[in-house]
């Protein structure tokens, strides 16, 4: 019987997110339907409540979360109900041209549910990054689900589905952060400042934090950060030379995702260092730089989908980490809401109130 429950839709482009009853089909073949615990709220949200990713609206918001599985559809042996598992949005194909390679890290094809959740009235609901988990339930490919270790809350475990995977990710896979590195990462919301803790457990020897926001300063310090750079006030590009013997750091990862915050990223570099841009950029944004200063700077300018994360190899790994006290993922949660209060932790995520609102349900 497909279940009628709560979810948060963005209704269209730039209007207010509503709470509303939604429809969970029973799960098809190789799906899950997962009652969903708790569920972050990530800035790309924003992004797609703002028109920034697409155009199919309505969409179900939410995809940080963490829950326990419900039912599951023929087929399926990755899980069975009752498992405590973190949602992801890579569930990875094993057959496009990145996971013959060996590298299903990028898989080009990741798997959804196959069945559209609704409204009541049958209107089909784009689910955002393929999981829609501001809502009781929500149906997923079960190759979304990644069972972990059920001793860590979920209000900790569903951070790594999206804002922490991503950041950690960002400066530890895709940057290839090592001991003995530095590192100076850009805007230290939710996915800047996991770039710093996942620094600081790979053991980089200098971690810069920058952020026009002190108190986001403040808990990047708490994190690990090194040295801190107010870009309100300072020349950003300066300081991190500065703190780097006058050289730039061996990878910068960008957590904003606009040209100038790039820019600096570009020119923070030491030569031959790494360009991370992990903050999601809008349509409208355009990036200028001399040809001659890409090559003359050398090194590498690279993206981080999702921080380069295999779910199945890093999701529970991490909650190991965390269970022995070596990632601080509690330190992430700001405050918990319910989830009628979406559209307020938006707010709060402008005025540089909360580093992650979390929904409990
Ligand atoms: N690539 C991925 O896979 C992936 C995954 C999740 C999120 N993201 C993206 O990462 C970005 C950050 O997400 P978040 O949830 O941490 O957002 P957030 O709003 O919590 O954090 C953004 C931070 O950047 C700071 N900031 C803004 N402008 C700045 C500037 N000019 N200089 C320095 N700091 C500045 C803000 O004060 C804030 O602390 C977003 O664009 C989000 O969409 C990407
Ligand atoms: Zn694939
Ligand atoms: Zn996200």
């Amino acid at each position: 019987m497909p279940q009628a429950v709560q979810g948060v839709i963005a209704p269209a482009k730039g209007a207010a997110v509503e709470l509303t009853t939604i429809v969970v089909p029973d799960p098809g073949p190789g799906e899950a339907v997962v009652q969903v615990q708790a569920c972050g709220v990530c800035h790309t949200d924003l992004h797609y409540r703002e028109g920034g990713i697409g155009e199919d609206f309505p969409y179900l918001l939410g995809h940080e979360a963490a829950g326990v599985v419900e039912a599951v559809g023929d087929g399926v042996t990755e899980v069975v109900p009752g498992d405590f598992v973190i949602l992801n949005w890579r569930a990875v194909c094993g057959q496009c041209r990145a996971c013959r390679r060996g590298r299903p890290w990028y898989c080009f094809d990741t798997l959804n549910a196959a069945q559209p959740m609704t409204l009541e009235d049958g209107t089909q609901l784009s689910a955002a990054l393929g999981i829609g988990a501001f809502a009781e339930k929500t149906l997923v490919h079960a190759g979304q689900c990644t069972k972990v270790d059920p001793a860590a809350p979920a209000t900790a475990a569903g951070l790594l589905g999206c804002g922490v995977m991503a950041g950690l990710g960002a400066a530890v896979n895709t940057g290839g952060l090592s001991r003995g590195d530095s590192i100076a990462v850009i805007g230290c919301g939710g996915v800047g400042a996991a770039a710093i803790a996942g620094a600081h457990l790979a053991g980089a020897a200098k971690v810069i934090a920058v952020d026009i926001d002190a108190r986001k300063l403040e808990t990047a310090r708490s994190l690990g950060a090194t040295h801190t750079i107010d870009a309100s006030s300072s020349d950003v590009v300066k300081e991190i030379k500065a703190a780097t013997g006058g050289f730039g750091a061996d990878v910068v990862v960008d957590a904003v995702g606009r040209p100038e915050t790039y820019k600096q990223a570009f020119y923070a570099r030491d030569l031959a260092g790494t360009v991370v841009l992990v903050g999601v950029p809008t349509p409208e944004m355009t990036l200028e730089l001399p040809l001659q200063h890409v090559f003359g700077k050398g090194g590498s300018l690279k993206s981080s989908w999702y921080g380069d994360c295999l779910p199945s190899r890093d999701f529970p790994l991490l909650i190991d980490l965390y269970l022995q006290g070596r990632l601080p993922l509690d330190e992430f949660v700001s405050e918990t809401i319910g989830i009628g209060d979406v559209e307020a932790a938006f707010d709060k995520m402008h005025s540089g109130d909360v580093l992650r609102s979390v929904v409990v349900l």
